[in-house]
């Protein structure tokens, strides 16, 4: 069984003269442990796919099956639990909040979470040292390069220990080795058995995905392996 199954999935925005059909009939199966790169030209539609992948935002159409549940009659409670419990989102330029520290902003997805704050703090300590930004923990986001507040922000979205990760253009605004650090991280994640999804318009990064799926006009055009 797939982790994600999402049938003929269509997505469209307003009506009348200003509709757009962002989505036009999306076929994918995702597997546990999948690593896959969404590349495709601006407007194509990836951010609003992974929007509806993270449960953000629902299709207009189609039928999307986590874990074997169907999710389109779910009410907007259960799909909010749903994304708080498995999934891990890496949004475009971190948005991490600028009068936080480090630690507290890696901290905001357990804010609600039925955890002591001795195990809260005792994750976030660990996820900043994988994420090699221990030193920073006190700090401000303005007080820290891009690539650091990229990890703190993988290290946010790894806190609840989501099943999946989803990153939309998480080296897009990185060098070339920052990048390359960002996508170790990544690699590494997978390794351990996370599944991975990332939106990138960098064919290196996508080449360091297990697959590619290339999105065109909102309809998938071609899964390269
Ligand atoms: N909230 C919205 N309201 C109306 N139209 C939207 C909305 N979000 C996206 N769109 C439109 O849907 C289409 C797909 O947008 P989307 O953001 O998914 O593209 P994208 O592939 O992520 O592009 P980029 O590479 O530039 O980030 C675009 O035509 C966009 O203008
Ligand atoms: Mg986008």
């Amino acid at each position: 069984m797939s982790l994600i199954e999402i049938k003929n999935i269509k997505k469209t925005y307003g009506c009348g003269e200003n509709e757009v059909k962002a989505l036009r009939g999306i076929n994918l199966n995702v597997d546990k442990g999948d690593f896959l790169a969404i590349m495709g030209p601006s407007g194509s539609g990836k951010s609003t796919l992974l929007n509806i992948l993270g449960f953000l935002d629902k299709p207009t159409e189609g039928e999307y099956i986590f874990n074997g549940e169907k999710t389109d009659s779910l009410k907007d409670a259960k799909l909010a639990k749903y994304r708080n419990s498995h999934v891990g989102f890496v949004v475009q330029n971190f948005a991490l909040i600028d009068d936080y520290t480090i630690f507290q902003n890696v901290k905001v997805p357990l804010d609600y979470a039925h955890v002591s704050s001795k195990e809260k703090k005792k994750r976030i300590e660990y996820l900043l040292k994988i994420m090699g930004i221990e030193d920073k923990k006190n700090k401000l986001p303005k007080e820290l390069s891009g690539g650091q507040n990229q990890r703190a922000a993988i290290a946010r979205a790894l806190v609840n220990s989501p099943d999946i990760i989803l990153a939309d253009e998480p080296t897009g605004a990185l060098d070339r080795k920052n990048s390359d650090e960002i996508m170790k991280v990544f690699k590494k994640l997978n390794d351990e058995g996370k599944t991975i999804i990332i939106i990138t318009h960098d064919e290196r990064v996508g080449s360091m995905c297990k697959k590619i799926v290339y999105i065109e006009d909102g309809m998938v055009k071609e899964i390269e392996k």
